[in-house]
């Protein structure tokens, strides 16, 4: 597959069976290893480590030594008979994908912009990243090679959904007319505006609010599993986050280089690190200068460049976020779509 890393596995065994069976599955990478010197060096590369201490050779570090290694190092571990009886149950476990360390591009993935503070350009940054998801995973699904080589592909619709009060930003951004959330979620005949391969969804927030959550919620439900990113634009807090919140695979929170955005941003991190778990928060931060390094104190996983004509949505910066997010994945599509041509990208 080209859209997938291997799951790293440690070989410390000498049954034969442990070797066919790894044969066997195209997902996996391993490594052999009997001394234990070499298991200790190949231990950070490994995922899963499969040893019989009966068949390592002791040297230059002791059995107990090795396995202090083994234990402080958090590899999973098990004995090649445990394997043998069940492998999928070690290796399936192994495909967890973390943002920023995929092993495989997931089917769907929701990504969320999301600040306190206003004007810093999240719509941008949301729009951008549809936009450039769409065209790129396209070009790459024309790319006669991939196409040859029979991986499997990713899906490329995309949709933008606002989360705001007030006018609609992604109705005044695109400059196209379009249904609003309201009419969406309660008229079955109402069609979502596609616009350049990506799917809008603008709010109407006050008549929206009217509605039940568990409608909207019903109605986000069946979108996103129709798309493959969903890219959502949101202020906070607010009043129908909860309709929206439970299929957030990533809250990549929003500053720029004003201080109280970076101040409300590290706030908003805490806040929503603590209801959704720290590996599902981001910070970015948008417009930064040439020269500026950025506030070291400050752990930026995202850091976007000003760039000029913002507003034109050529996907630099949704190139950017997409770079980091799906890493280290995502440079196959993108190396694929920008030998297809893919100049608006460069
Ligand atoms: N990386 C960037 N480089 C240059 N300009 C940018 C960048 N990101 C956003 N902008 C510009 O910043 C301005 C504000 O952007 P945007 O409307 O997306 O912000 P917002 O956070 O959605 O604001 P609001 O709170 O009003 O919804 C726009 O003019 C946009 O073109
Ligand atoms: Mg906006």
């Amino acid at each position: 597959m080209v859209v997938a890393q291997p799951i790293r596995v440690l070989v410390a065994t000498q049954t034969e069976q442990v070797y066919e069976i790894l044969e066997s599955r195209s997902d996996v990478r391993y490594d052999i290893a009997l001394y234990t010197g070499t298991i200790r060096d190949l231990l950070p590369e490994a995922q899963l480590i499969i040893i019989d201490y009966d068949d390592i050779v002791e040297y230059p570090l002791s059995e107990v030594e090795l396995r202090e290694q083994i234990f402080s190092a958090q590899v999973r571990e098990c004995r090649s008979e445990d394997f043998i009886a069940d492998p999928d149950s070690f290796l399936s476990g192994m495909v967890i994908n973390r943002p920023g360390a995929m092993i495989s591009l997931p089917d769907r993935y929701c990504l969320a912009f999301v600040s306190y503070s206003g004007g810093i350009g999240r719509t941008t940054l949301a729009l951008d990243t549809a936009y450039y998801y769409a065209e790129a995973v396209n070009k790459f699904l024309k790319n006669r090679r991939v196409r040859r080589e029979g991986v499997k592909l990713p899906g490329s619709s995309a949709m933008v959904v606002e989360l705001s009060y007030g006018v609609s930003s992604l109705v005044s951004l695109t400059g196209i007319e379009m249904p609003s959330l309201m009419n969406l979620a309660t008229d079955p005949e109402s069609q979502l505006q596609v616009h350049r391969g990506v799917s809008l969804v603008p709010m109407d927030y006050d008549n929206v609010r009217m509605l039940a959550v568990d409608l909207l919620e019903r109605y986000f439900r069946r979108q996103i599993e129709q798309h493959a990113l969903t890219v959502v634009d949101a202020i906070w807090p607010h009043g129908l986050a909860e309709a929206l919140s439970p299929f957030v695979d990533l809250w990549v929170v929003v500053a720029s280089e004003r201080p109280d955005t970076v101040a409300n941003a590290c706030k908003l991190r805490e806040e929503l690190a603590a209801a959704y778990g720290e590996d599902r928060v981001w910070l970015l931060q948008n417009q930064t200068s040439a020269k500026s390094e950025g506030n070291q104190q400050i752990p930026w996983n995202i850091r976007v460049p000003r760039v000029t004509r913002a507003d034109e949505l050529r996907g630099e910066l949704g190139r950017t976020i997409l770079s980091s997010v799906f890493a280290p994945l995502w440079t196959d599509i993108y190396d694929t779509s920008g030998k297809a041509g893919a100049s608006k990208f460069k």
